[in-house]
């Protein structure tokens, strides 16, 4: 697509100061026409930029199904966050820089040097456990520097990890290990959450039944009292101790496995997510450092749990890819007071902000009173991630956080893209609120219809990317090739990637994503499918059906409201209300939690006997119900309009 001159003066949009230009990695927009005509040589030498141990023989395999990137290539992501950069004399540079919560425990502060020490250790002792290249690895952690550890230890030997989000419960952090067959896991005793002490090794030990994980690594965290099993059950620094300080890096192929994510598709179950060495070091490295126009001195600040795609990607592997400084902070941002996020800036002079709309929302609540407290004129870049931003949030953050000096980089892209995708470039612009951008140079996207034809520019439509796909697109879902074909390319063939996503395109090419088109929630920047927390419902012993939709929230973005259905007998009352909380929090996690449910005697179907979300969506909503002919049973529709206090 041409670069087309926009009118500077067009309102609401916003351009690279010099100062960004000149420090911009990029900064001439031809870099969309060049990089378009030849996208496989753009993403040659984006690879170019990091060691391979061995060149790859073919940089792009476009196959049906089956896409691939420099095949043959052997390269280690480890090797490029660490290895690579010590060996180029920047050993001495701070690379993980943790921020406890509790305010009186100080920082814990790794060079690189150390971080690779640190990695190596834990790599050898994981080899001497008799892990081997291709063997998958749970870690179950909270945010501390072992979280980043596990993982670069993982994939510096070929293990395979697949983290799991520390406030996931027992039951979710089974099926992740039951699926993925992990033969260990890596966890902690516990973690501080708002100044109390949250017990993780419980948790952990109550998902192991049944999984075949044999050794159990614990980080001691918290110094709480945890049992200990002393077949199974492994404190870390005793395991780590007396082993080498350094680990060679296994040469993997361009289209290794090197981890998987489970994520939420439509359905109750998770699905894995797999992603490849090469086509994932390479395309998280070049977007992290000209998203965020990365050099030497920054020090970057990613919100995002290790346990989510964020995380493993632009906490860990991108700033490290990269050489610069990286901030874990372990805790919630209202502690001890909602300064906090504003205080660690200050304090560690962070350069790049990277955070998710829903909780810049919730700082626009707070007040202002508390980023203007901070002095944040080290930041100069910002950036979003995980759901559509709205337009007062943008530009609060742009005034606030910015000083309306930083450019906000909103970035479209998901767990299986592995890295963004569509954003605009600190050094080209425009940076518009609630539009993510242009595709990456190199990347090709557009909007289509139900047929898959591109719809007239402005219009509506859905999200798909087309070949060549992403280097970082993910090669599959564990386990499931059919499930990965019928997902992601069912509506259009293998030559579209369907993001699930509606968006519009502006003349320039800028899109603005709408939101999901499927059964997929996003709760405060949490993916969750509506049939999770269904499932989840269901399983309690008084419930007979249950139907869950999303509502739009001020805060979290959507959240999920609950219809139920009681087997005859059962009594709604407010303490059974509590009791599927309860439930849903064992199954999932506290982040599933509906925002309200309804106790109801029946819920719209159709005569085949599906339920028309539809039509609950709409009620909870307040929007008109539409046509309801085809229901088997209309007349529920006026029952739920006062269940749900729906006016007309
Ligand atoms: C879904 C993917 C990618 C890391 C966090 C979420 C939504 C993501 C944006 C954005 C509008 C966005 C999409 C996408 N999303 N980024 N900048 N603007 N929507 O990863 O959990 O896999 O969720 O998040 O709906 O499909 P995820």
């Amino acid at each position: 697509m041409k670069w087309v001159q926009p009118d500077p003066k067009r309102e609401n949009w916003y351009w690279p100061t010099e100062a960004l230009k000149e420090r911009a990695w990029i900064s001439d927009p031809h870099i969309y026409e060049t990089a378009g005509a030849d996208p496989v040589h753009f993403w040659a030498q984006r690879a170019e930029e990091l060691v391979w141990f061995q060149k790859w023989k073919e940089t792009h395999v476009d196959e049906p199904y089956a896409y691939k990137w420099f095949v043959g290539g052997k390269i280690n992501i480890s090797y490029n966050s660490l290895d690579r950069h010590v060996e180029a004399g920047q050993g001495d540079k701070v690379a993980l820089i943790w921020e406890p919560e509790p305010t009186q425990e100080p920082n814990r502060i790794l060079t690189y040097r150390e971080l690779l020490a640190e990695v190596s250790r834990l790599a050898n002792a994981l080899k001497r456990l008799g892990i081997k290249k291709g063997d998958r690895v749970g870690i179950y952690l909270p945010m501390i520097p072992e979280a980043v550890i596990a993982m670069q230890a993982c994939v510096r030997i070929g293990a395979v990890h697949t983290v799991v989000f520390s406030a996931f419960s027992a039951e979710s952090l089974r099926d992740r290990l039951l699926d993925s067959g992990a033969r260990l896991l890596i966890t902690a005793d516990g973690y501080y959450r708002r100044g109390k002490v949250i017990d993780l090794k419980l948790q952990a030990d109550q998902a192991l039944a049944g999984t075949k994980v044999e050794k159990v690594i614990v980080v001691r965290r918290t110094g709480h009292p945890i049992p200990m099993n002393p077949n199974r059950d492994l404190w870390y620094p005793e395991l780590v101790q007396g082993e080498k300080d350094f680990c060679p890096a296994e040469p993997m192929d361009g289209e290794d496995l090197a981890f998987i994510l489970y994520t939420s598709g439509t359905t109750g179950k998770p699905k894995g997510v797999m992603h490849a060495t090469g086509g994932y070091a390479v395309q998280v490295y070049a977007t992290a450092k000209w998203d965020f126009n990365l050099h030497e001195d920054d020090v970057h600040f990613c919100t995002a749990d290790v346990g989510w795609i964020t995380g493993h990607s632009y906490l860990n592997y991108g700033p490290l890819m990269n050489g610069v400084a990286t901030v874990v902070y372990e805790g919630s941002p209202d502690y001890p007071d909602f300064g906090r996020m504003w205080q660690i800036i200050e304090k560690h002079k962070v350069t790049v902000y990277y955070t998710a709309p829903t909780a810049i929302r919730m700082h626009v609540k707070w007040g202002d009173e508390w980023p203007k407290k901070y002095d944040l004129s080290s930041l100069r870049v910002l950036g979003t991630v995980g759901e559509p931003i709205n337009e007062e949030a943008w530009l609060w953050y742009f005034k606030l956080i910015g000083g309306e000096r930083c450019p906000i980089i909103d970035t479209w892209w998901q767990t299986e893209t592995g890295a963004t995708c569509v954003q605009a470039l600190p050094g080209i612009g425009p940076f518009i609120p609630t539009v993510a951008g242009r595709p990456f140079p190199g990347i090709k996207a557009k909007i289509v219809d139900a047929g898959g034809q591109p719809v007239k520019l402005g219009e509506g439509g859905y999200l798909v990317l087309e070949p060549p796909f992403p280097p970082a697109l993910t090669r599959g879902l564990y386990g499931d090739p059919e499930k990965f074909k019928a997902t992601y390319f069912g509506e259009f063939g293998p030559k579209l990637y369907f993001t699930k996503d509606g968006a519009r395109m502006d003349e320039m090419g800028n899109i603005r994503i709408t939101g999901r088109v499927d059964d997929v929630m996003n709760v405060a920047g949490h993916r969750l499918a509506t049939a999770e927390v269904e499932d989840a419902l269901a399983q309690h012993p008084l419930v007979s059906e249950v139907a869950v939709v999303s509502r739009p929230d001020d805060i979290k973005g959507e959240v999920p409201v609950a219809f139920v259905l009681l087997k005859a007998g059962a009594q709604p009352s407010e303490e059974l209300k509590k009791e599927l909380i309860k439930t849903v929090d064992k199954h999932i996690g506290p982040t599933a939690r509906p925002a309200e449910i309804f106790f109801t005697e029946d819920v719209p179907k159709t005569r085949s006997g599906k339920i028309m979300r539809r039509v609950l969506k709409a009620l909870v909503r307040g929007e008109p119900v539409g046509d309801i002919t085809t229901l088997r049973n209309p007349e529920v529709v006026e029952l739920l309009k006062q269940v749900v206090g729906y006016k007309d």
